[in-house]
């Protein structure tokens, strides 16, 4: 049976520089597009993550595995003021969980702020041997824990979890692990549901009353690919079951983009989330999805592409575009310029594929008006400079649903979790 230990940073001051510069180097970007209009509610995002950490022993069974671990419970913690539109309050604990291909992230409310902790979704298997040459295995561990990462071990076999599993696979040029892959758990990778569970604790814990309400999501059914999102679906259920949530619900990830941004054309309007794995959409009229969908393309896809142009592996095309300070429209040379081809490429197939999409939907399940709405976009691929210009210029001819505005999420990182944690305040209010 396999012993799985975690172990995590008691104090970010005693930490080594270079965990510290690990942390250092998480937060939201820097980046803003000249290009949005100004947002129109009236919200405050952290800049800076606040760093919440506590290391605590635990026991517990995994898929009827026990596992004795020093539970995850590193969060970096960002903080949103309540939109005004955002009154409907619950006596419950609402819990929005979004289990991306790149990231979970996990909003609920606590002092009358939207509080958002996500990590990394990824783990690096590490072999202390291969580049510690000649040392002792038990060093590895040991270096891991003066480095202050977070880590599991089963049956002897070192994974590093979350966004150190990132810094890690960079530093030693490869790649790292990813539970998830196109929007759903990586079959190909036995323990994916193991380092979810690891990763959901990290950010969300275990419910804290029976009553806790708990919405997650999963993309809406794919156009470009056969996967099964029901699977995915059943697993991640069962998931939280073993945490011990027990009002579980679930939703799309566009759906959620809705119910984050677009209260005030009472959640009617189209939402686009642009992750990692995956590009959701969602056209949705008065709170209901006249048609959802996904394509197979996102974050991931613009990288792997790209590295294909370069030396370098697709996890350091992923650090290079998130640190970007280059607009697409800026398309110089090199690697720049190769993620831009790529991200005007996805750009381009998604809006071709929704005007497909359009006209193949039968008249009679598209609503009968004429009003025009707004787009919203989320996600962290849209975080690119000129992002959000580009699609505008894309909608503004030909599009065969009339467009009100073109804008960003507020918090295009948290825009998914914080849908989905207003859907469960909505569903348990007074
Ligand atoms: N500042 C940034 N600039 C550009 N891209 C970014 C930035 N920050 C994150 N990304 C990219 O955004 C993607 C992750 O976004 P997000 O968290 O919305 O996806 P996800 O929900 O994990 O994935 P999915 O919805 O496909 O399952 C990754 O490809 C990541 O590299
Ligand atoms: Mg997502």
């Amino acid at each position: 049976m396999g012993k799985f230990m975690v172990g995590l940073p008691s104090n970010f001051e005693g930490m080594s520089g270079y965990r510290q510069r690990f942390i250092a180097t998480q937060g939201p970007s820097k980046k803003t597009d000249p290009s949005s209009p100004p947002f129109n509610i009236v919200t405050e995002v952290k800049k800076e993550p606040v760093i919440q950490e506590n290391i605590e022993l635990v026991s517990s069974v995994y898929d009827g595995q026990e596992i004795e671990s020093y539970r995850p419970n590193l969060k970096e913690v960002f903080e949103m003021d309540k939109a005004p539109e955002d009154n409907t309050t619950s006596t419950k604990r609402c819990v929005g969980l979004d289990i991306g291909t790149g990231f979970i992230s996990c909003a609920e409310e606590e002092d009358s702020k939207i509080k958002f902790r996500k990590v990394r979704d990824a783990f690096f298997k590490l072999n202390p041997s291969k580049f510690l040459e000649g040392s002792a295995n038990n060093f590895g561990e040991g270096m891991l824990k003066n480095a202050g990462a977070h880590y599991v071990k089963v049956d002897d076999q070192l994974y590093v979890l979350g966004d150190d599993a990132f810094k890690f696979a960079n530093l030693f040029h490869q790649e790292c692990l990813r539970p998830m892959h196109r929007g759903v758990l990586n079959s190909k990778q036995p323990v994916s549901n193991l380092m979810v569970s690891e990763l959901v604790k990290a950010v969300a814990g275990k419910p804290q009353a029976d009553d806790d309400v708990l919405y997650y999501c999963v993309p809406a059914e794919p156009i470009d690919a056969e996967f099964d999102v029901e699977y995915h679906k059943q697993i991640l259920n069962g998931t939280f079951k073993e945490l011990g949530y027990k009002n579980i619900n679930v939703m799309t990830e566009g759906l959620a983009v809705v119910y984050s941004e677009l209260s005030e054309t009472q959640y009617t309007g189209i939402g686009m989330s642009f992750g990692a794995g995956m590009v959701n959409i969602v056209y949705a009229f008065m709170g209901i999805p006249v048609f959802a969908f996904s394509l197979s393309r996102g974050g991931d896809w613009i990288d792997s592409h790209a590295a294909q142009h370069s030396e370098e592996t697709s996890n350091v095309i992923t650090a290079i575009k998130e640190k970007a300070d280059f607009s697409l429209a800026d398309d110089t040379a090199g690697i720049q310029k190769a993620i831009c081809i790529y991200y005007d490429s996805l750009l381009v197939y998604v809006v071709e594929q929704f005007k497909e999409l359009y006209a193949k939907t039968p008249k009679k399940q598209l609503p009968n008006v004429t009003m025009e709405m707004p787009l919203v976009i989320a996600g962290g691929t849209s975080l690119m400079l000129g992002f959000v210009e580009r699609l505008r210029e894309l909608v503004a001819e030909d599009f065969p649903v009339p467009i009100s505005e073109v804008k960003h999420a507020e918090n295009p990182l948290f825009a998914v979790s914080n849908g989905l944690r207003r859907a469960a305040t909505l569903s348990s209010a007074e």
